[in-house]
C-alpha cells in the first residue's frame, strides 16, 4: 500500500484532493463520556468460524463483529464450500457445512489474513488432508507456524512443504502428548481442533488458555467434543467419531473493550461498558488503577466503569500469555502514557517487532526511545496532531485514541488495518463525543 512510502506533506498533498486515499481524520475531542455496547471477539470469532469444518450441518454464531478479517474468512469458507449466510446489522452468521469438500486455502486467501492457518486442523480431521501456504512474516514479526506443523507430525500428519504451500496429509494418526515451547494461542486452537476427531486422549501441554481458546472450548463442547482442563496449563481432548452442528454466542471483544477504555482514560472522561468482560480484562484494570484512574467492576464480573483522572502518572507493563498484559492492548496503552506524569516503560515479549507505533506516536510529539522490545515514555504535556501511519491493527487504534486528545488534527493513513480489527468502532466513540471521521 501507499503508506509506506508518503512523506508527511505528500500524504497532507493527497487528502488535500478529497479521499482518494482511505483515512481516519480525528480532531482534539472533549472529555469521552456515556455508555458503550461491544462486539463479539474478533479471534474467538476467526477460530470458531474455522472449527465448523469439523461438523456437516448448519450452526449459527451471534454477537459477530463484521470487520474485514471476519469477512475474509467467510469468502475462505466459502471458497472450501460452505454455504454462508451473514448479516451484519444483526450480527448473526449462519454457515452450511454440508457440502464442504475443498481443502486447498489459495496463497491470496493465506496473505490477507495470517488466521487462516487455524483451518489446517479442522481441514485434516474432516478429510485426512489440507493444503494451505505459508503464511509469512508480517509487520508485528515473523509469526512462524513451526509449532503447529512440527505437532501435527507427532500426531502423524504427514507434512510437506513445497515453495510457500505446505501440504499436509494424515497416516497413522494417534494421540500424543504435546508439550508447547511457547503457550502459542494459534498452535493450542489449531492441535485442539485436530485432536477433538483424533482417536485417542490428546494433552496440550504449556497451552494456551486466552479466553479466545476457551470460547472455542465451548463451542467444541456444544459440538460433543471432549475436552478438560488442568492445571499446569495443559489442555486434555479424547477424540469422537463425531461432531454435530452448534448455536453460540461469542464472547465481547476485550479488545474493543480495551479500546474504549483507554479513549476515557487518555481524555480524562467516564466510560461506562455494561458488557465489559472484566473477568478477562484484570492486567489491564489494575494497571489503569496504578495510573490513578478509578475503575468499578460489577458484582458479576461482566460491566465496567472508568472514571479517569486528569493527572495520570507514569506505569511498567510487560506483555505476556493470558493473564499477564495482552500484546493486543498494548499499542493502546502506550497512548495513554504518552501523557502520563513521569517515566513509563513498556515491554513486548510476545512479538518481536510490535513497537512501531512508538515511531508514530513522536511525530505526534510523545517522548519515547525503544531499546530493543522496550519502549521508555516519558510523558509529554501535550500530543500535536500530524499525519501518521498505521502498522497493524491494534496500532491503527492506538493512533486514533492519541488523535483524540492531540491538540488539531491527526489524519491516519494504513486504514485497511482499522477495518480489518473494528465494526463501527469509530461510531462508537463518535456517540461518546470524539471528533472521528472515515473517509473512504
Ligand atoms: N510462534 C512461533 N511459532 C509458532 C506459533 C507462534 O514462534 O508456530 C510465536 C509467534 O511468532 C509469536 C508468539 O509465538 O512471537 C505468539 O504467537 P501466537 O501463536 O500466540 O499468536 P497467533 O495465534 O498468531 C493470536 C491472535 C493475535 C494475538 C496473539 C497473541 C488470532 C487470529 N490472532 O495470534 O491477534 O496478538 O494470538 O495473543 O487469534 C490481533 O488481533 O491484532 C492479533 C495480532
Amino acid at each position: 500500500m501507499s503508506e509506506n512510502i508518503h512523506s508527511t506533506s505528500k500524504v497532507s498533498d493527497l487528502l488535500a484532493q478529497g479521499p482518494a486515499v482511505p483515512y481516519l481524520a480525528v480532531d482534539q475531542s472533549p472529555p469521552l463520556e456515556g455508555e458503550a455496547l461491544l462486539l463479539g471477539a474478533k479471534n474467538a470469532t476467526l477460530v470458531i468460524m474455522t472449527s465448523l469444518i469439523l461438523t456437516k450441518g448448519v450452526s449459527i454464531l451471534r454477537n459477530i463483529p463484521a470487520n474485514d478479517d471476519v469477512i475474509h474468512m467467510i469468502q475462505l469458507l466459502e471458497k472450501l464450500g460452505a454455504k454462508i449466510a451473514f448479516d451484519p446489522n444483526t450480527n448473526v452468521l449462519e454457515v452450511d457445512t454440508r457440502a464442504l469438500e475443498d481443502y486447498h486455502v489459495p496463497l491470496e486467501m493465506m496473505k490477507m489474513m495470517r488466521a487462516s492457518v487455524l483451518v489446517m486442523g479442522p481441514l485434516l480431521a474432516r478429510f485426512g488432508k489440507a493444503e494451505i501456504a505459508f503464511p509469512g512474516g508480517d509487520v508485528i514479526g515473523a509469526r512462524p507456524v513451526d509449532y503447529h506443523l512440527i505437532n501435527f507430525q507427532k500426531m502423524g500428519v504427514v507434512i510437506e512443504q513445497h515453495g510457500q504451500v505446505v501440504h499436509g496429509h494424515t497416516q497413522h494418526v494417534k494421540a500424543r502428548n504435546l508439550l508447547l515451547e511457547y503457550p502459542s494461542v494459534g498452535a493450542t486452537e489449531n492441535l485442539m481442533m485436530f485432536a477433538t476427531r483424533t482417536p485417542g486422549t490428546t494433552r496440550i501441554i504449556n497451552a494456551a488458555l486466552e479466553p479466545e481458546v476457551f470460547d472455542l472450548i465451548a463451542v467444541l463442547k456444544k459440538m460433543g467434543a471432549r475436552i478438560q482442563v488442568d492445571a499446569p496449563a495443559t489442555i486434555t481432548i479424547t477424540g469422537v467419531e463425531e461432531l454435530k452442528p452448534v448455536e453460540h454466542t461469542v464472547i465481547f471483544d476485550r479488545m474493543e473493550a480495551a479500546a474504549l477504555l483507554v479513549a476515557g482514560a487518555i481524555t480524562g472522561g467516564y466510560i461506562h461498558l455494561p458488557q465489559g468482560p472484566a473477568h478477562s480484562m484484570g492486567m489491564l484494570l489494575m494497571k489503569f488503577q496504578e495510573m490513578g484512574h478509578t475503575i468499578l467492576i460489577h458484582p458479576s464480573g461482566t460491566g465496567i466503569k472508568i472514571k479517569a483522572t486528569k493527572t495520570p502518572t507514569a506505569i511498567s507493563i510487560k506483555t505476556a500469555p493470558y493473564p499477564g498484559f495482552a500484546t493486543d492492548m498494548q499499542a493502546y496503552m502506550m497512548a495513554a502514557l504518552t501523557l502520563a506524569q513521569g517515566m513509563s516503560r513498556v515491554q513486548e515479549t510476545v512479538f518481536e517487532n510490535r513497537l512501531m507505533h512508538a515511531k508514530e506516536l513522536s511525530k505526534m510529539g510523545a517522548q519515547i526511545d525503544v531499546v530493543h522490545d522496550t519502549a521508555l515514555i516519558r510523558g509529554v504535556e501535550q500530543l500535536y496532531g500530524t499525519h501518521v501511519i498505521a502498522s497493524d491493527i491494534r496500532a491503527s487504534c492506538a493512533l486514533v485514541l492519541a488523535g483524540l486528545v492531540a491538540e488539531g488534527r491527526t489524519t491516519i493513513s494504513g486504514v485497511y488495518h482499522w477495518k480489518r480489527g473494528y465494526q463501527g468502532l469509530e461510531g462508537k466513540l463518535r456517540a461518546l463525543g470524539a471528533n472521528i471521521t472515515l473517509y473512504e
